[in-house]
C-alpha cells in the first residue's frame, strides 16, 4: 500500500508537517509506505486554463515539479491533503497542486457536459485536514471542505476531513499530544479504509 501525503504549508516544520508526520506514523504501523511531499519545495505553476490537457492528457504547457508527481498520484492507493487556513481557504501551493490535477479529467463534448476522471473507480481514498490559528474550527472556513470536494471530484473516496484548531506558532502542534494522537489514529484508520475494512465516510468539517 502506497500513500502520498501532500503538505500545503510553506513552513517546512510547521503544524501541517507535524500533523502529517503523526498520520504517517499511524499509517506505517499498518504496513503502508508513506511518501510526504512538501509542495513549497516543488516548483508548481498555477493552472492558466489553456485546456491543452483535454487533448494531450497531461500538462504540456508547464514542465515543472508537477510532472514529478503525476506518476506517483497514478500509483498511490491513498492521498493525504493537509493545509493551513490562509484567509479561510487552502494555501496557494495546495490550490495550484489541486488545479494541476485537471489533466486527469476526461471531458465529453459538447461542453458543458458529463466528465470522468482517470483516477476514479480505482479504489483510491483521501484523508483531508486543515489547521488554523483560531480556537473555533469554523475559522478554517473553506480550507478543508474545498480540498475535500475537489479531490472527491477527481475520483477519491473520502475517509475523513479533520480540523486542527488553536494552532498559531509553527511548533504549536508539537506541544499538543492529543492532536498528534488524533492524527496518528486517523493514519491507522485510513489504511483500514483503503483496505476496504473502513466504516465509511466520516468528517468533522
Ligand atoms: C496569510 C495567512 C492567513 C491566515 N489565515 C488564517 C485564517 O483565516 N484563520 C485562522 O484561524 N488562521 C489563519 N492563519 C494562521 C495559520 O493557519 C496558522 O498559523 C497555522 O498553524 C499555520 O500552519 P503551518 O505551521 O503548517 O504553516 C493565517 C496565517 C497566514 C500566514
Amino acid at each position: 500500500m502506497y500513500i502520498i501525503g501532500i503538505i500545503g504549508s510553506p513552513r517546512e516544520n510547521g503544524n501541517t508537517a507535524t500533523i502529517m508526520d503523526s498520520i504517517s506514523k499511524g499509517a506505517k504501523t499498518q504496513g503502508a509506505e508513506v511518501e510526504v511531499i512538501h509542495l513549497e519545495s516543488y516548483h508548481i505553476e498555477p493552472c492558466i486554463g489553456c485546456e491543452r490537457c483535454r487533448k494531450d492528457k497531461t500538462c504540456t504547457r508547464f514542465f515543472d515539479g508537477m510532472h514529478l508527481l503525476y506518476d506517483k498520484l497514478d500509483r498511490a492507493d491513498g492521498i493525504i491533503l493537509g493545509s493551513p487556513a490562509y484567509n479561510y481557504n487552502m494555501t496557494p501551493w495546495m490550490k495550484s497542486f489541486i488545479d494541476r490535477l485537471y489533466p486527469f479529467f476526461d471531458f465529453s463534448e459538447p461542453r458543458p457536459g458529463p466528465y470522468t476522471s482517470r483516477l476514479a473507480n480505482r479504489g483510491k481514498g483521501a484523508l483531508i485536514f486543515g489547521v488554523c490559528e483560531q480556537t473555533d474550527p469554523k475559522e478554517l472556513g473553506y480550507t478543508a471542505v474545498s480540498m475535500r470536494d475537489a479531490i472527491q471530484a477527481v475520483g477519491y473516496s473520502i475517509f475523513d476531513t479533520l480540523a486542527f484548531a488553536n494552532h498559531f506558532l509553527p511548533n504549536s502542534v508539537t506541544k499538543h499530544p492529543e492532536d498528534r494522537k488524533r492524527a496518528y489514529d486517523a493514519g491507522v484508520g485510513f489504511v483500514s479504509f483503503l483496505l476496504g475494512a473502513g466504516a465509511g465516510q466520516r468528517g468533522e468539517c
